[in-house]
This record gives structure tokens, C-alpha cells and sequence, in this order.
């Protein structure tokens, strides 16, 4: 677990929804929007790092259940307060550290894989692909490093030995935290993900890549 990457979040939950209310990206957000009731309509979706469940709630319309697990409590009571149906369950967990007994047809992550070690990835797939039936569906989705959106380039402050990058970031109390924010090729997204699954498909949003297929 990376505790910088936790905290940070927990310290974000109050002011994290804006990041949803930039006018350039609700387009994205839209036909993001529209893939994901497509993709998820009937399934019982199991989503990691849900955060404060703007995701859960689009989803919601359309599966026939959602768990959506964050390792913060405090940005699960954020989702919790939204207009849920009751096949929305919720759970405070470690993604790398989650068990269950239940077996999904349907995986979903928003802006997390970013935020995965680019050593750790593998495991993790590996993980979640054990928690899903065999023809499950699957979708990611992330940031694009857009030249002076958000996330340009230009504000990765350092990278590690393994390459990944991390972002210096600022809080509204003025608090200042470093930030594990990787991206990802088109490329390196199907390559990591052809060891586990199948039908894989990339698309290319203005801010955002979805990357999405079966298991
Ligand atoms: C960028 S936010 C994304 C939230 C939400 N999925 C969304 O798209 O709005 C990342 C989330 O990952 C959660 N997180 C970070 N590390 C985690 C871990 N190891 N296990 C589960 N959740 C984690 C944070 O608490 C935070 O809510």
C-alpha cells in the first residue's frame, strides 16, 4: 500500500468532486458516460478505488450490482450520500490486499491505474482477473497528459528508478503532497493487459484514454 497515495486522497475527499465540474472535460465525461452503461448493463461489477462515487453512481443506473471498495472511509461516506439503488454495497478495503468469496462478470476502475506502481501492476491484474468469471468485462479509465490541461506533462516533478512518475500537488488547506501519476501508452496499456484478457480496446477521449475487454 502507498500511504503517501492514501492520505492524500483522505485529505482531497471534500474538494475531490471538482475535478468533475471542469467545462472541457464533460464531453469526455459524457461519452465516457455512455460506454460504461453499455458495457455494464446486467453486470455485477465489482469496482476498486471507487473514491467518492461518481462512477458508482453512473454504473448504478445500468448493473445489475456494484462493490465499490476504496481504502478511505471518509470518501466512501461521500459516495454513500448519493442517490444509490440498494444493489449498491460498499466496503473499506486495500485493493491489494482484498478477499471475497463473490465471483463478478464485470470489473471496473476509475483513475487508478495511474496511481499503481508500474511493478505492481501485474500482480494486480492478476488479482482482480481471480475475482472475475470467465467472458467478464472490464474497463479503465484514466488521465491524458494534455499540453497545458491538468495534467501536462510538465507538472511530473520526479520519476524513479522503474520510471514512475509522480506529480507535486496542492490542497485547497494549502498542504502539499507527492503524488504516484503515471501515463501510459496506448501500447504498454494492451500489452499489460493482453496477459489476462481478450477483445481489448483503447479509446481515445480528449483528456482521458478507456482502455476496456474481457477476461
Ligand atoms: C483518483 S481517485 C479515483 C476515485 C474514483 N474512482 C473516481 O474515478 O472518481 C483514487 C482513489 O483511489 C483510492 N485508493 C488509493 N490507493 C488505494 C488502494 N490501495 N486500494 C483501494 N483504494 C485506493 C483513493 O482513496 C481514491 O479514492
Amino acid at each position: 500500500m502507498n500511504e503517501e497515495l492514501q492520505s492524500y486522497y483522505r485529505a482531497r475527499a471534500k474538494e475531490y468532486d471538482k475535478v468533475y465540474l471542469i467545462p472541457e472535460e464533460q464531453q469526455d465525461l459524457a461519452d465516457a458516460t455512455t460506454l460504461f452503461q453499455r458495457l455494464f448493463s446486467g453486470k455485477n461489477v465489482l469496482e476498486v478505488a471507487c473514491g467518492t462515487g461518481y462512477w458508482t453512481e453512473q454504473i448504478s443506473r445500468v448493473a445489475a450490482s456494484i462493490l465499490a471498495t476504496d481504502i478511505n472511509e471518509n470518501v466512501i461516506e461521500i459516495a454513500r450520500s448519493r442517490d444509490l439503488p440498494e444493489t449498491v454495497s460498499f466496503e473499506v478495503v486495500d485493493m491489494f490486499q482484498l478477499e471475497t468469496e463473490n465471483r463478478f462478470d464485470a470489473l471496473f476502475g476509475g483513475f487508478i491505474w495511474s496511481h499503481i506502481l508500474l511493478q505492481d501492476l501485474n500482480g494486480f491484474l492478476q488479482k482482480m482477473s481471480g475475482f472475475l468469471q470467465p467472458g467478464s468485462v472490464f474497463a479503465f479509465i484514466d488521465s491524458k497528459p494534455v499540453v497545458g490541461g491538468y495534467h501536462d506533462k510538465r507538472s511530473i516533478t520526479q520519476t524513479d528508478a522503474h520510471g514512475n512518475t509522480y506529480q507535486t500537488r496542492t490542497l485547497e488547506d494549502g498542504t502539499q503532497h507527492v503524488v504516484l501519476k503515471n501515463f501510459p501508452t496506448r501500447e504498454f496499456l494492451v500489452t499489460t493487459l493482453s496477459g489476462i484478457a481478450s477483445n481489448i480496446q483503447y479509446v481515445d477521449l480528449k483528456h482521458y484514454w478507456i482502455v476496456c475487454g474481457k477476461v
